[in-house]
């Protein structure tokens, strides 16, 4: 039989495949070869002629897929810590964007950083991600409103994409807030976003999909509906924040265009949960800006479970409502905040967040065919990822099968 670059023995496998909630397999072996998983299995049944390159002893612990961060504003400029201080004495969110801070207070330190100082700002967020064992990261634009400065930051994306492992895809978010010079004349700005901006930075292959911000602070859903178009007749993927704060019918609108997903959906209505299951759109909760804004609203968790929605979770992280660079802290969050189970958490950043991406063919699960990302956890169960607080137990990573380190190693 051909040679495996590297077989993994001695692990139990959490796959997320399967009806099993983990997709259980003890007392496992894994095996890679060019990059993807060529062999799973029980230890005992591994073909008594297999030769690999590179062995893992897994001293018990637990592999899992790499772990994927389907919603983030991880590139930007700045911090929001003053308006952290002014919410602290009585100022909602909605009264900060209202007044010009919020999400123009990002825009305005974004748009006064080159590319360079973008990926440097940026880098550390990422690496504390990885150095938890995410492999595949999406980054939105958003926080540049002008064609110059959202290139900027799609730019800025691809480049930590190219100089770490990682794997990012983009997500162009234009129509994320009204920028100041068009006060007044938000559908002239959404006419520029789905005229000018999209196609140029389509053109430059900087998108891999399309979101917009549905609330009443934001965007309409006429106006969202207008970049859904210009995002489909380009035949980009389309997702959306919606029901963050209210709800604007943005889920059903979003799964009439097949979206990928909706995100946020604490005020998602019994319609706007149904529409995402006929259309077989992922749900993914962020509890991280559900705690930082002491939200009281719960998204409709039971329900999307009991229509079969698929949920994921993601950090979210941004400087305004998630300023948040650890995916096992927004999973603990899911299980304490929203009562998600370990097991719909772990998927929520596995099997489910890889098709919040379109990415479910080839990420996701432990599966022969898959892309080999990994993550080695030194654990006793896979519930462990969700349970401690501000503990990192994460002992190897392996992205497209090449082996990196974890612990301190792993910092980018
Ligand atoms: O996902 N909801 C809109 N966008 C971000 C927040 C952006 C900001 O406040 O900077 C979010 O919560
Ligand atoms: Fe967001």
């Amino acid at each position: 039989m051909a040679a495996w670059d590297l077989l993994f023995r001695r692990v139990h496998l959490a796959t997320f495949a399967g009806s099993e909630p983990y997709g259980t397999l003890r007392d496992g072996a894994l095996a890679v070869r060019a990059g993807r998983i060529v062999w799973l299995g029980a230890e005992r049944d591994l073909p008594r002629e297999a030769r690999a390159a590179q062995e893992i002893d897994g001293a018990g612990g637990w592999l899992l897929p790499g772990l994927i961060d389907c919603h983030t504003h991880l590139v930007h400029a700045g911090n929001r810590a003053r308006e952290f201080e002014l919410r602290l004495q009585g100022a909602s969110y909605e009264e900060i964007a209202r007044a010009g801070g919020g999400i123009r207070a990002t825009v305005a330190a974004t748009r006064a950083a080159d590319e360079a100082a973008l990926v440097a700002a940026s880098r550390p967020r990422l690496a504390r991600l990885m150095a938890e064992g995410v492999t595949t990261v999406e980054i939105k634009s958003g926080y540049g409103l002008e064609l110059s400065a959202e290139r900027r930051m799609l730019r800025a994306a691809r480049a930590l994409g190219e100089t770490a492992p990682v794997r990012v895809t983009t997500t162009f978010l234009g129509a994320h807030a009204l920028p100041p010079e068009y006060d007044g004349r938000a559908d002239a700005y959404i006419a520029e976003v789905c005229d000018v901006m999209l196609p140029a930075l389509y053109r430059e292959g900087l998108v891999d999909a399309v979101d917009a911000f549905c609330e009443r602070i934001a965007f309409s859903p006429a106006q969202t509906e207008a970049v859904f178009r210009a995002a489909r007749a380009l035949g980009l993927p389309v997702r959306l924040h919606a029901e963050q704060l209210s709800d604007s019918g943005g889920a059903a609108l979003a799964a009439r265009h097949g979206a990928l997903c909706a995100d946020h959906l604490e005020h998602l209505s019994e319609a706007g949960a149904a529409a995402l299951a006929a259309a077989g759109s992922v749900a993914v909760l962020l509890p991280g800006a559900f705690y930082f804004l002491r939200e009281t609203h719960l998204p409709p968790v039971a329900r999307l479970r009991a229509l079969g929605v698929p949920i994921a979770i993601a950090t979210d992280c941004n400087p305004g409502t998630s300023p948040l660079s650890s995916l096992l802290l927004a999973l603990n969050m899911a299980c304490v905040l929203f009562r998600l189970a370990p097991a719909e958490a772990l998927a929520g950043v596995t099997r489910n967040a890889a098709r919040a991406l379109g990415r479910g063919d080839d990420l996701g699960t432990l599966e022969a065919g898959k892309l080999a990302d990994l993550g080695l956890w030194n654990v006793d169960t896979p519930a462990e990822l969700c349970y401690h607080l501000g503990y990192n137990p994460l002992a190897l990573r392996v992205f497209g099968g090449q082996i990196s380190g974890a612990g301190d190693a792993a910092q980018g």
